[in-house]
């Protein structure tokens, strides 16, 4: 060990600097090699500032390595913390992005992750929180739970309550908004999926008193998306209930009928709980260019759907049916966005729970031809 400091101090004096950048690159990993077997080394001492370079150099070469976070959790390197929260949000549901949180939360220093989170963009907030809730972390708890009621929108908040329930701290602040009536109605599918489903039984039972999920046909209450997804169903008698209740926007359609996001590979996109979602809870996440608005005409009509194209002076809307619709903008009186996707909910409310379970096993089945 006494040997391993004068070691990284002579290594630094030996290699020319001028060398190409392999060089330097050799030198920093011997550098860092020598450092991970060294118990106790001040790294962020001022005379061991060219050790620090070498070692900064290090991570930025090869980030997201055994050594990187080694090198990070050992040292305490603060200033690696942007690269890891780019880990974090490149990988949210990876061991590398759940590592990088965790180590970024036990950093103490949360200034990275409340700008992203604070930040005005849904995609970043919404990829860090998955990564933080994947931790199962109890100090994600006091991150998330103050976007679970905040304005932020909807798939924002869906992602702050989905971290808080990867805790069991977090399931029971999620309960305590729930008997304490703070929950927001949007949120209470997403709330009531997780502590339904919960592992911990009080909490399940607690939650049963105040949060159902939706009903089928003839009013019975879904079990949670987790139960649902367990089940398998007959993909042909599937076909029939998606005939029935989702070929009217939907291709595939022998109604041709093209509106809401072609499904023909949806069984490659979304796995079976997130398909359980995509029909029982539509307003959780709506699909990029599908986001609703509603179109009032100066002569008084009201539509609602999606813009599919616009001009400097047109708008052309898509409305259920399929119908392209194109307005002179000199003929809108207004254009709103909408809250709501443009999918109703409550769909399940015309199937039983084994129609439901038959129509998920056939979307599994649209998948690319090989
Ligand atoms: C009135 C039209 C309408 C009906 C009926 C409808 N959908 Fe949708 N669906 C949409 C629209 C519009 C979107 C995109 C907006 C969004 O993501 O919420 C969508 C989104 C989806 C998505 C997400 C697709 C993706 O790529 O992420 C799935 C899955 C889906 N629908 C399945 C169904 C199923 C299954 C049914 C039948 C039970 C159904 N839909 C009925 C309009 C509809």
């Amino acid at each position: 060990m006494k040997l391993l400091l004068p070691f990284i101090t002579l290594l630094l004096f030996l290699t020319p600097p001028l060398r190409a950048n392999d060089a330097q690159s050799q030198k920093d990993n011997l550098i860092v090699q020598a450092l991970l077997r060294l118990e106790k080394y001040n790294l962020h001492a001022k005379e061991k500032a060219h050790v620090k370079a070498a070692v900064l150099r290090y991570l930025k070469a090869n980030p997201a390595t055994d050594e990187f976070f080694t090198l990070i959790e050992k040292f305490k390197i603060t200033e690696a913390n942007l690269q890891l929260i780019g880990i974090a949000l490149d990988n949210p549901r990876k061991t590398e992005g759940v590592r990088a949180a965790k180590i970024l939360l036990a950093s103490k220093n949360t200034t990275h992750i409340n700008n992203i989170l604070a930040g005005k963009k849904a995609p970043p907030a919404i990829s860090l929180l998955t990564a933080l809730g994947n931790t199962a972390d109890p100090a994600v708890v006091p991150i998330a739970l103050p976007i679970v009621t905040s304005k932020r929108s909807l798939p924002t908040r869906t992602a702050a309550v989905n971290a808080l329930g990867k805790s069991a701290k977090g399931q029971r602040a999620l309960l305590k908004l729930t008997t304490t009536k703070k929950l927001p109605t949007d949120l209470k599918f997403t709330t009531a999926n997780i502590l339904l489903a919960s592992r911990d039984k009080k909490i399940a039972t607690e939650a049963a008193k105040h949060l159902k999920l939706p009903a089928t046909a003839g009013s019975k209450p879904l079990p949670p998306i987790a139960t649902l997804a367990k089940l398998t169903g007959n993909p042909a008698k599937g076909k029939a209930v998606y005939t029935r209740a989702c070929a009217i926007c939907h291709l595939p359609s022998v109604l041709k009928i093209d509106f809401g996001p072609n499904l023909i590979e949806i069984g490659d996109k979304l796995p079976k709980s997130a398909l359980y979602t995509a029909i029982l809870d539509p307003n959780a996440g709506i699909n990029f260019g599908f986001e609703g608005f509603i179109l009032k005409t100066k002569s008084g009509a009201e539509l609602a759907g999606y813009i599919q194209s616009k001009t400097d002076t047109t708008i052309t809307l898509k409305i259920a049916g399929g119908i392209a619709q194109k307005f002179k903008r000199a003929d809108i009186a207004k254009i709103t966005p909408m809250k709501q996707s443009l999918m109703p909910e409550n769909l399940q409310a015309s199937m039983n729970k084994q129609e439901l379970v038959d129509l998920v096993q056939y979307l599994t089945t649209l998948k690319k031809k090989k």
